[in-house]
């Protein structure tokens, strides 16, 4: 028998803790945290294009990316781009109003921030850079069960922040209800339950740059450190990257995704979560119009028509092309929302244009998060606005009740 195969902890180098040796540094580096966002970050695209410097490839990646060849994401972009409006002319516009509700929850804009997890990877402060730049506009942020930080204490630090919770169904269910118990004690409006992620979807992307949570040490992440020292350094100098609702964090999002969440969710999973939670409920991921009325017959308040950003189910419908079908079948008995491409104020406009109420955005406020912390989250928000805003006056409405189907085609 020998005993020298197995490795042992003594044989792997340990990370000191720089925690321990921070103190002992007498070097400030206030700059070094918080770069200045410049003006010519503009569009969402140019903070795109700021997000892809700042961070590490594998990490640019990990958002940018979705399913297969990423087809899927593409054509939703693609879509919105080829939507042609035909404006009301001679209408007297002065003034707009942006304002509409999700699910009874007003909002200043007809825009809400979509769960993301494991959000802290992008920018240190995560979850609650994001949060705080979404409630100083007072806009509505989702927080993801796959969030680094915990639904309480997110909650605690914004009291009376307009949140959402986005629901992944466990395995164990006893877990979802202490789960729900928690989110509703700390004051969330609404659940949104998430139906598209039996499996994780196939990102080659992450495949290919070895991505990992945690992040590995690795010849390539050491000059990769070079090019992006303030990710790094804060990184290692922050609180521990981690899920702040699981346990176990080693290997890919998609193993993670794998061994937790339940591939068996079913009709009877939304009748028992109906049950459970007497606030609204959002259902996220719906994909087709039959489905989206059966869902909404359960009893739901509304439906987010999504294919996760293209991130899971690969060559699936760009969720714009559902948007009139499923409200000739659901009517008014569910607010429908869309998400998934949505790169400025036109598209979010010609989703409300072709009937829905509303939308959600997920990689936008991400590009923001990882070019500049808080402030790129509250600069993409300024944008959309006030690309919106623009628009508006010259489509000739004052309000968003004025856009209509009339308004708006796909060439
Ligand atoms: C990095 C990343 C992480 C995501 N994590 C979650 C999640 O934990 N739960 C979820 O329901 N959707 C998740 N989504 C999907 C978003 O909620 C949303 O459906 C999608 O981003 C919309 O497309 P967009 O990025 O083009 O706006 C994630 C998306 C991205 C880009």
């Amino acid at each position: 028998m020998t005993h020298e195969a197995k490795e042992t902890r003594f044989d792997r180098l340990s990370r000191p803790s720089i925690a321990e040796i921070l103190p002992m540094v007498d070097i400030k580096l206030p700059n070094l945290f918080t770069p200045k966002l410049p003006k010519s970050v503009a569009t969402i695209n140019d903070m795109r294009a700021r997000a892809s410097r700042m961070v590490p490839k594998s990490v640019f990646d990990y958002v940018d990316g979705s399913a297969g060849d990423e087809r899927t994401y593409q054509n939703s972009l693609d879509l919105f781009q080829r939507v042609r409006f035909t404006p009301k002319q001679l209408r007297g516009v002065d003034g707009v109003d942006l304002s509409t509700n999700f699910v009874g929850v007003q909002s200043p804009v007809p825009f809400a921030l979509a769960p993301t997890g494991f959000t802290r990877l992008m920018h240190h402060m995560g979850e609650l850079a994001v949060a705080r730049a979404a409630s100083s506009e007072d806009i509505i942020y989702t927080l993801s069960t796959m969030g680094t930080i915990s639904p309480d204490e997110l909650a605690s630090y914004l009291p009376g922040a307009k949140l959402f919770f986005q629901l992944y169904v466990w395995r164990d269910r006893s877990f979802t209800l202490d789960l729900l118990e928690r989110v509703k004690r700390a004051g969330y409006r609404a659940i949104m339950l998430t139906i598209d992620t039996a499996t994780a979807g196939l990102r080659y992307r992450d495949e290919r740059n070895g991505f990992s949570i945690p992040p590995k040490i690795t010849p390539k992440t050491i000059a990769d450190m070079a090019l992006h020292p303030r990710w790094w350094i804060n990184l290692l100098v922050r609180p521990p990257l981690e899920f702040a609702t699981l346990t176990s964090t080693d290997g890919t999002v998609s193993d993670l995704v794998r061994s937790v969440f339940d591939p068996r969710l079913n009709f009877d999973d939304l009748a028992f979560l109906r049950e459970s939670w007497e606030g609204p409920i959002v259902v996220k991921g719906v994909q087709s119009a039959k489905d989206a009325e059966t869902i909404s017959k359960m009893g739901v308040e509304a439906l987010l028509l999504s294919n996760h950003g293209g991130r899971q189910l690969d060559r699936s419908l760009e969720p714009l092309r559902l948007v009139e079908p499923t409200r000739q079948l659901v009517g008014d008995d569910a607010q429908i929302f869309i998400d998934g491409g949505i790169r400025s104020g036109s598209d979010i406009l010609a989703a409300l244009a072709f009937g829905a109420d509303g939308v959600f955005i997920g990689r936008p406020y991400l590009y923001g998060l990882m070019a500049n912390g808080q402030e790129g989250v509250k600069r993409v928000i300024e944008i959309l606005k006030k690309e919106i805003t623009v628009q508006m006056q010259l489509l000739g409405v004052s309000s968003l009740s004025g856009l209509d189907k009339e308004m708006v085609k796909v060439i």
